[in-house]
C-alpha cells in the first residue's frame, strides 16, 4: 500500500470500548476516568462488587462504565469475563490489564503460593484476556493492548523476584502478540511504571525506597495521560515505555 493510502489520523475514540481491569487501584482508577473523559465506554473489572461503585469511579456520570466481578487469580474463567465484556457496550477495542499484586519478599521468604499467585494476576491473566481478545481486534482491524509492567521488570526494584519476573514476562507478551498483530491495526505496547503514589502497592513500599530524581513519586493521572497517548498512536507498537522520575539507572 502507497503511504498516502494509508489513514493518516486515528478513528474517533467515541464508540471505542475499553476492558480496564483492576479498576479500584489508584492507577486504574486514574486510567478508567481518563477514558471516559476521552469517550470510550469502559468494563471494567473488580475483585469485590460490593466495595466498588460506579458513582465513584465515573464521576462525570458519562453511563459509560459497566463494572463485572472477576479475580485474576481464577484463570480458569477469564476467558468467559473477556467474552461477557462484549455484552454491554460491543466487541472489546482495548484491553488495559491494570490489576497486579506486588507484596514485599526477600528471596527466601517467596513460598510456592506467592510465586503461583504472583505470577497469575500479573502475567497469566493478562495473557488470558489477551488470548481472548487478539483475534477479534484483528479480525476488526483495530485494536490496543497496553500491559502495566513495571521499572522493577529492568532493574529488580523493591517488592522482590517473583514481582519482577512476572513483569518481565509481559515484555516477551509484548514482543510476541506485537509482531503478530502489526499489520491488522493492533498495536501492543506496555508501560512501565515506577513509584506512583496514591495506590496501595506504595503503601507496601519498605520506606528505605529512594524518591526519583525529579524529587517526588509519579502520579496515577500521568499514567493514564501515558495511556491515552499510546492508545492514540497508530505507529508505536511492540515497545515498554518506562515512566520512572528518572529512577532507572542507566
Ligand atoms: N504503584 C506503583 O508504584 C506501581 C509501579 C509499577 C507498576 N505498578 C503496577 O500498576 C498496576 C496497578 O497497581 P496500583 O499501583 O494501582 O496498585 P493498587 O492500588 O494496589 O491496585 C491494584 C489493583 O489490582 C487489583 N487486584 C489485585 N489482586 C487482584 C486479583 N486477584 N483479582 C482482581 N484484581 C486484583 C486490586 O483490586 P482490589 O481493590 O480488590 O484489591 C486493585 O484494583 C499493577 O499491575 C502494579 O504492578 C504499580
Amino acid at each position: 500500500m502507497a503511504d498516502d493510502e494509508r489513514p493518516t489520523s486515528e478513528p474517533s475514540r467515541e464508540g471505542r470500548v475499553a476492558l480496564v481491569t483492576g479498576v479500584t487501584g489508584g492507577i486504574g482508577r486514574a486510567v478508567t476516568r481518563g477514558l471516559l473523559d476521552a469517550g470510550y465506554a469502559v468494563v471494567g473489572t473488580v475483585r469485590d462488587r460490593s466495595r466498588a461503585s460506579t458513582a465513584e469511579l465515573d464521576p462525570g456520570r458519562t453511563g459509560r462504565l459497566v463494572l463485572v466481578e472477576a479475580d485474576m487469580t481464577d484463570t480458569e474463567r477469564l476467558h468467559a469475563v473477556a467474552e461477557a465484556a462484549a455484552d454491554p457496550f460491543g466487541p472489546v477495542d482495548v484491553l488495559l490489564p491494570i490489576a497486579g499484586v506486588g507484596d514485599v519478599r526477600a528471596l527466601d521468604e517467596i513460598s510456592p503460593e506467592d510465586w503461583e499467585r504472583t505470577l497469575r494476576v500479573n502475567l497469566t491473566a493478562p495473557f488470558v484476556l489477551a488470548q481472548a481478545l487478539l483475534p477479534g481486534m484483528v479480525e476488526r482491524g483495530w485494536g490496543r493492548i497496553v500491559f502495566t509492567s513495571s521499572v522493577a521488570a529492568f532493574t529488580g526494584g523493591f517488592v522482590g523476584p517473583h514481582y519482577a519476573a512476572s513483569k518481565a514476562g509481559l515484555h516477551g507478551l509484548v514482543h510476541a502478540l506485537s509482531a503478530r498483530a502489526a499489520a491488522h491495526g493492533v498495536t501492543v505496547n506496555a508501560i512501565a511504571p515506577a513509584l506512583i503514589a496514591d495506590t496501595a502497592m506504595i503503601d507496601g513500599m519498605p520506606s528505605s525506597v529512594p524518591t526519583p530524581p525529579v524529587g517526588r513519586l509519579g502520579r496515577p493521572d500521568e499514567v493514564a495521560q501515558l495511556t491515552l497517548a499510546v492508545l492514540g498512536n497508530a505507529y508505536l507498537t511492540g515497545q515498554v515505555l518506562l515512566l520512572e522520575g528518572g529512577s532507572r539507572p542507566s
